[in-house]
């Protein structure tokens, strides 16, 4: 099974949760035999859902509940061009600041919304990390990355 993590950034902390996920599922003793890939956003385009196999984003929030820079023009080519994205799947981890309260992860949640509105289907809940917590983004992906591979095997069986 094919899987992408989609990472939207500004100073790299999502970028060390996908690397962490990387190696919590690339693990060769794993009989699901995964094949995982990570592409920063800015590298992509909307096409990139035509891949096969499952997708995960894993996007931080910046400004007033923005995505980050690196995510915008995916997102805005999404929103204009608006694809029929009803054979995707995808999991999402967010990354925000509780101290940010009005707009607490809101990059996030603008992603999974419009990929809803597209047709996408999310497997597993909206993660949501909180930089205020004092729990590193890793250790909780690292620790969530196993429950929510679980989820995928089991909604999309090899
Ligand atoms: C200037 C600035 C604005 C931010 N705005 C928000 C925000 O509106 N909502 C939120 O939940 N987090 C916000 N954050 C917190 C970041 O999303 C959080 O620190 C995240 O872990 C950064 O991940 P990154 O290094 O991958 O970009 C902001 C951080 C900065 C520095």
């Amino acid at each position: 099974m094919k899987l992408t993590l989609l990472v939207g950034t500004m100073t790299g902390t999502a970028q060390l949760v996908a690397q962490e996920l990387e190696l919590v599922w690339d693990n060769p003793g794993d009989d699901g035999g995964m094949q995982v890939e990570t592409l920063l956003m800015e590298k992509t385009d909307a096409n990139v859902f035509s891949r096969e196999g499952i997708f995960l984003i894993v996007t931080s929030t910046y400004g007033q509940g923005d995505v980050p820079d690196n995510a915008k023009a995916l997102y805005e080519e999404l929103k204009s061009k608006r694809p029929d994205l009803s054979r995707v799947r995808y999991g999402l981890f967010g990354l925000g600041d509780r101290t940010y309260a009005e707009t607490f992860n809101f990059g996030g949640k603008r992603f999974d919304e419009l990929l809803q509105e597209l047709g996408a289907r999310r497997i597993g809940e909206r993660v949501q990390h909180d930089a205020s917590s004092g729990v590193l983004p890793e250790e909780m992906a690292a620790e969530w990355g196993e429950g929510w591979l679980a989820l995928v095997k089991e909604a999309v069986p090899a």
